[in-house]
């Protein structure tokens, strides 16, 4: 099977789609499982709109933001934060604006400096990273950085313990003792936990615990808790918005 027969029951998830800092006061042109999206940050917040102005299919991503409006580039056209047409500049004022005049909106939050946007019916919500807000933590982010891989493939080696000995020997793990002792997994819902015992690498000096949150489709939080009370957490998230390339990955 390939990824893209999965693209249908992928809309039904959030994916982060950009970085918030990027969508500032101009239009930004994203692809979400081959979907053409604009995001617009108005007055009135962030919207995502198919990337498809309904008059002549010019790209509203070309277009510009007025106050709490979207403005076509090509003949003007307005559209609200819901996507009706509020306003066709070259309609006389007796005429009424069609009905059928609106773009698509999508599904569209900010959390953790990531926009994510669901293009169908959430079938959950956008993964929990709790230690982003807590004050005792300090936050960094990595990335985004560039895989030529599928995001299933980028998740899998995130967790696959095995490797460790042989492509990180010396860091992460020892190609003296490959042995990986066998987790319980457990299913909630659409989220997978499980947690592990790791000894002191040359890495991680400590003997700590780490503690897994894999959440469909492709994210990851992690806790390592140190045996000395530190506590390190990283949330992965992966994004397949720019399908005609290979997958982005956020840190
Ligand atoms: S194509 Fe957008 S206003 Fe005409």
């Amino acid at each position: 099977m390939r990824e893209g027969q999965l693209w249908p029951a992928l809309q039904n998830y959030w994916h982060p789609v950009a970085l918030s800092k990027d969508v500032a006061e101009k239009p930004l042109a994203v692809r979400l499982l081959d979907e053409r999206l604009a995001l617009f940050r108005l007055k009135t917040g962030l919207v995502c709109f198919r990337d498809l102005c309904i008059h002549r299919g010019t790209s509203l991503s070309l277009g510009r933001i007025e106050g709490d409006r979207v403005v076509c580039a090509y003949h003007g056209w307005n559209y609200s934060s819901s996507g009706v047409c509020v306003r066709i500049p070259a309609l006389p004022p007796e005429r009424p604006i069609p009905e059928k005049a609106r773009v698509e909106a999508f599904r569209c939050q900010e959390r953790y400096g990531l926009v994510w946007v669901c293009l169908g019916e959430p079938r959950a919500p956008i993964p929990e990273f709790p230690e982003y807000a807590d004050p005792a933590f300090d936050a960094y982010f990595i990335g985004p950085t560039t895989w030529n891989c599928s995001a299933a493939r980028a998740m899998e080696n995130f967790v696959d313990q095995a490797h460790f000995a042989w492509v990180h020997d010396g860091i992460l793990g020892d190609r003296n003792h490959p042995e990986f002792v066998p987790v319980d997994v457990e299913r909630h819902g659409e989220e997978l936990r499980w947690d592990m015992e790791e000894p002191a690498n040359p890495m991680h000096p400590v003997k700590h615990r780490r503690v897994y949150r894999m959440y469909r489709p492709f994210t990851i939080h992690q806790r390592k808790e140190r045996e000395d009370g530190e506590v390190e957490a990283t949330f992965y998230a992966n994004a397949l918005f720019r399908p005609e390339k290979a997958p982005a990955f956020f840190w």
